[in-house]
């Protein structure tokens, strides 16, 4: 269950309520089988308030992670586990991830494979996790530096959306969450595609975000329901990803992250560039990447790699999930509204695209 809206409050302690078939005096936070699992910044910034939700948590209930990708390793999924045995957390218990992308990823991940799974919900605190990372069962951590290479497909049975976390969150992590709009904007195309080149609502909108969220939770749910394993379909989520994934996997070996959000926003870019001699309507494209560029060159700062780092990118993307055999298959956009996945792209036009960024973004 999917729910977006400004009243979390009460959403979320009803739902607790029915899920536990809480006696009313019983508080329902302090139920034995409930973990709440949060980062640093959102243990700081957002627990407070589910606490007042469900009548107070157990301090032995609550773990806080490293933020971000810190916290997507093997050695915090131990933390993880400890914490959940320690507490003696059974197949029945239920896990509370509330965080940005990265913590609902982990979360996700302990919640499937502990016991060999138990159930989680999610409250996605970042704009990215609310409109991608929250929603459609992909758990996940990193195996070093590749991004996501461990992980399972498990859906949350809840999850709980709203707008009203976004006023604490950095400029900086709502465009990295815009981003992923911008790329769900060009799979719907129409009022949605015109809507990402309006500027960004400011955070007090409300009612402005919601409309917002309510479309892009809309397109992610439609095609992960329709391809849940991603054989196909939902390999179209993966537009601007297959270069995006390899600029951020590279930056972290450089010890110089980059915001997944920045990366698959030029990611997007350089794949509609490399789209336009492949595309059946070369027109369309041109002009959508020629679009395309104006928002990322207005909202995103450049992201500097040279031709001596070429062959190190491409390593990376080689290893990309999507691809087959030794075949680079990537998903394209041909036009807002038109996207293809299973794409067979040669390794030297993927080389000479990244070589005329070079040259641009110099
Ligand atoms: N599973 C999926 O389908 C999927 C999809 C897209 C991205 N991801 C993953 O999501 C991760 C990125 O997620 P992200 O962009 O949310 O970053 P993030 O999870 O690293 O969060 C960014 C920062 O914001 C902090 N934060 C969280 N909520 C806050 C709030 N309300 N106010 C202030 N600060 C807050 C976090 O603690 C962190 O420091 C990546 O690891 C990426 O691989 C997963």
């Amino acid at each position: 269950m999917i729910w977006c809206g400004l009243d979390i409050a009460t959403e979320f302690s009803e739902a607790l309520s029915s899920r536990f078939d809480t006696v009313s005096e019983t508080p329902v936070g302090s139920k034995p089988d409930i973990f709440f699992l949060c980062s640093e910044s959102t243990h700081a910034l957002c627990l407070s308030f589910i606490d007042d939700c469900v009548g107070g948590i157990p301090e032995s209930h609550i773990l806080a992670i490293p933020d971000g990708e810190d916290a997507k390793n093997l050695t915090v999924c131990e933390t993880i586990y400890s914490w959940l045995q320690n507490n003696q957390a059974q197949r029945h218990s239920l896990l509370i991830n509330i965080g940005g992308g990265a913590l609902c990823d982990v979360g996700g991940f302990c919640a499937s494979t502990y016991l060999r799974g138990i159930e989680f919900w999610n409250i996605p605190t970042t704009l990215l996790a609310m409109v991608d990372a929250s929603v459609g069962g992909k758990t996940g951590i990193n195996l070093g530096h590749y991004k996501n290479y461990i992980g399972t497909f498990t859906q949350a049975t809840h999850i709980f959306i709203t707008p009203h976390w976004l006023k604490t969150l950095p400029p900086a992590e709502i465009l990295s969450g815009w981003a992923e709009v911008i790329k769900h904007a060009i799979l719907l195309g129409g009022k949605a595609w015109a809507q990402v080149q309006q500027p960004i609502p400011n955070t007090n909108d409300h009612q402005a975000w919601l409309s917002i969220l309510e479309w892009n939770i809309k397109i992610k749910s439609r095609i992960v329901n329709a391809d849940f394993e991603e054989k196909g379909e939902r390999k179209l989520l993966n537009l601007g990803h297959s270069i995006g994934h390899a600029l951020e996997s590279w930056s972290l070996d450089q010890g110089t992250p980059i915001p997944h959000g920045n990366a698959v926003a030029w990611g997007l870019v350089i794949e509609t560039a490399l789209a336009i001699d492949l595309s059946p309507l070369k027109e369309d494209t041109k002009s959508l990447h020629e679009q395309l560029s104006a928002i990322v060159k207005r909202l995103f700062i450049p992201i500097h790699f040279t031709q001596d780092n070429i062959a190190a990118l491409m390593n990376f993307i080689k290893a990309d999930k999507k691809n087959q055999q030794n075949n680079l298959l990537f998903s394209l956009a041909y036009a807002p509204g038109n996207c293809q996945f299973n794409i067979a792209v040669s390794p030297e036009d993927v080389i000479q695209i990244l070589n005329d960024y070079v040259g641009q973004a110099d």
